[in-house]
């Protein structure tokens, strides 16, 4: 008689997607790189042309490209930091011999075009590597992105109380395979779907109470961006002096960022203006899991009686 099914399951491959743990995201790309560079021997990568660094924490992205030495170009993206479809498929296109594209989930959201982006990487044999930084949770539970590419990198210590941490998932063995590594992160510890819930709660109460706010741009409207899971929420301070938002608002205890403040070096040209500009304006508020209401209220009320101080000033 056929046995065709089994008690348990027992096909070790089944459903697998091979995880590797580093001490951060950077380690990790950096690998792909190099293995990249073995397999290929000669490659191009197309990056997204913002990128940023700072003194003390380097550049996350451009620090691994630079340490081994990959030829590249970067492609643009508009003012609302989606990539500029036309200079992609442009930049693409210029590429003699293996292409390889970096698609950055900014800040835990996902390229309404998307789909497209994907579709013309694929159309040209590109390797796609999606970088889920920021976007853990717009991943492993929105299942928004994480598999659009044939490997992905993520920053644990970004999203979860981690002194260090990254991962890299193996989307598609037959372009990647990556050795393992002595690190482990736990991250099934944490409540992953409540931390989700906190981070969109925490989001739509800072949108309503800065969304009609004279001198604030909104980024990324959440009734646009259903199912993603933020790791900041950035807005553009478009007619005050950014640099004071975010010294005032940091010395009065509210914990903002700025991603990205500098550029890169290699994007400081007026070819990447939007980028720059971007970097004068933007400020990303926290939304994280540990934010309570009454603070993230207090943060966007000061917001506004810095904007309204500015204004006056005027
Ligand atoms: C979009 C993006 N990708 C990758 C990284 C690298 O993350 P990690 O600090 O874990 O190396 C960073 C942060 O620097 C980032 O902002």
């Amino acid at each position: 008689m056929q046995k065709n099914i089994e008690k348990t399951a027992k096909d070790i491959n089944n459903y697998k997607r091979k995880t590797i743990f580093y001490k951060s995201a950077r380690q990790g790309f950096s690998e792909i790189l190099k293995f990249l560079k073995d397999k290929y021997n000669e490659y191009t990568l197309l990056l997204p042309a913002y990128i940023g660094y700072s003194p003390n924490e380097g550049s996350g992205i451009y620090d691994p490209v630079i340490e081994n030495d990959i030829s590249h170009y970067f492609y643009s993206i508009d003012e609302n930091i989606n990539i500029d479809i036309n200079d992609y498929k442009n930049k693409l296109l210029k590429i003699k011999g293996h292409a390889v594209v970096l698609i950055v989930h900014y800040f835990g959201y996902v390229d309404p075009k998307i789909k497209e982006i994907v579709k013309i990487a694929r159309n040209n044999n590109a390797v796609i590597i999606e970088d889920c930084a920021h976007a853990l949770y717009t991943d492993y539970i929105d299942r928004s992105c994480g598999d659009y590419s044939d490997v992905s990198i993520y920053s644990l210590h970004k999203m979860l109380p981690y002194k260090n941490g990254g991962m890299v998932r193996i989307n598609n063995p037959e372009v990647i395979q990556l050795n393992e590594t002595d690190n482990y992160y736990n991250i099934l510890e944490y409540d992953l779907r409540k931390i989700a819930e906190k981070r969109k709660k925490n989001t739509i109460l800072i949108e309503q109470e800065l969304k009609d706010t004279e001198g604030i741009k909104i980024l990324r409207e959440t009734t646009f961006y259903k199912n993603q899971t933020p790791q900041t929420y950035p807005v553009l301070i478009s007619k005050a002096d950014k640099n004071k938002f975010y010294h005032e608002l940091n010395a009065k205890g509210f914990g903002v960022v700025s991603l990205y403040h500098t550029m890169i070096k290699d994007l400081q040209r007026e070819e990447y203006n939007i980028a720059n500009n971007l970097g004068s304006k933007i400020l990303n508020l926290p939304v994280h899991q540990d934010c309570n209401e009454v603070s993230l209220k207090e943060m966007c009320k000061e917001i506004k009686i810095l904007l309204g101080e500015d204004n006056e000033r005027k």
